[in-house]
């Protein structure tokens, strides 16, 4: 069958012909994506008012606080595709993965070996240590490394009124050997947020909301480019499936059992800026 309309694409494209270059470039391919799409899913007014309808929603459910946009530009794999465009990893870089919306700022610095807990958790005791270094392995001494985790009860300090801010995460910065270290609760895997059309669609679509336990990271330091990335604990039932795409087999790590609690060690390597 022939293409429906295929004029109406040339014409849409050619009136951006005023449009700075990469603009131009980038919007002609959302078009041309786009009107293929409507053809090849022979959308009916039906499914587009629908699609319309979602879309209005996931605005609304936007606040200061939440990014529906970007939960959906998540679930849908988008965020990953992006972030993988942004950061090629290579021979001794760490790979990145996804922000996600509960990075908090940046938070109360401490010392080598302290704990990110600002009140008692039930969970099992974990020590998080290691070192960062360049990609050719010599160590970053001054690096901020910055982590966040959600708490035992699957919410982060942000999304629940009964932690006291700052509650799981903190910033550290690496010593003469780049080395870093801080002692926290095994995390838990948990939900992500599912109460608006993202968590919708994931249910329509027969999937689950679930992340695999994990510790979010964010090194920076002068001259490397700064690493968003996560540590996943092996073992976790979603690694699989984790609800954003967001797991690499680098990021997943085996936590040693020792006496007081658990024991998990993670080289970080940066890229060059
Ligand atoms: C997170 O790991 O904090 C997260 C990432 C993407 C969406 C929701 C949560
Ligand atoms: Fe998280």
């Amino acid at each position: 069958m022939d293409p429906a309309f295929p004029e109406l694409t040339e014409d849409v494209i050619d009136r951006m012909n005023g449009a700075e270059p990469r603009l131009r470039s980038v919007m002609t391919l959302l078009i041309r994506h786009l009107h293929a799409f409507v053809r090849e899913a022979a959308l009916t007014h039906d499914e587009w008012r629908t699609a319309v309808d979602f879309l209005t929603r996931t605005g609304r459910m936007c606040s200061d606080t939440r990014q529906e946009f970007i939960l959906l530009s998540d679930i849908l794999g988008v965020s990953m595709l992006v972030d993988a465009i942004a950061n090629q990893a290579g021979d001794g870089i760490t790979e990145s993965t996804v922000m996600g919306p509960f990075y908090a700022g940046l938070q109360r610095e401490l010392k080598k070996g302290d704990t990110i807990l600002l009140r008692e958790e039930r969970g099992e005791p974990l020590l998080i240590k290691g070192r960062v270094a360049d990609a050719s392995g010599a160590p970053i001494a001054g690096a901020r490394v910055e982590v966040w985790q959600a708490a035992t009860n699957q919410l982060y300090d942000v999304q629940d009124g009964n932690q006291p801010r700052g509650h799981l995460r903190a910033t550290f910065t690496t010593d003469e050997h780049g080395e870093y270290e801080f002692k926290t609760v095994l995390p838990p895997s948990y939900p992500i947020p599912n109460d608006g059309p993202a968590g919708q669609l994931l249910e329509r679509l027969g999937r689950h909301p679930f992340r695999p336990a994990h510790v979010h990271f964010m090194i920076t330091a002068a001259g490397y480019r700064t690493l968003v990335t996560h540590l996943f604990l092996a073992g976790d039932k979603y690694l699989g499936s984790d609800a954003v795409f967001g797991v690499k087999p680098s990021l997943v790590v085996k936590a040693a059992r020792q006496a007081g609690g658990m024991t998990l060690r993670y080289d970080f390597g940066l890229a060059g800026s």
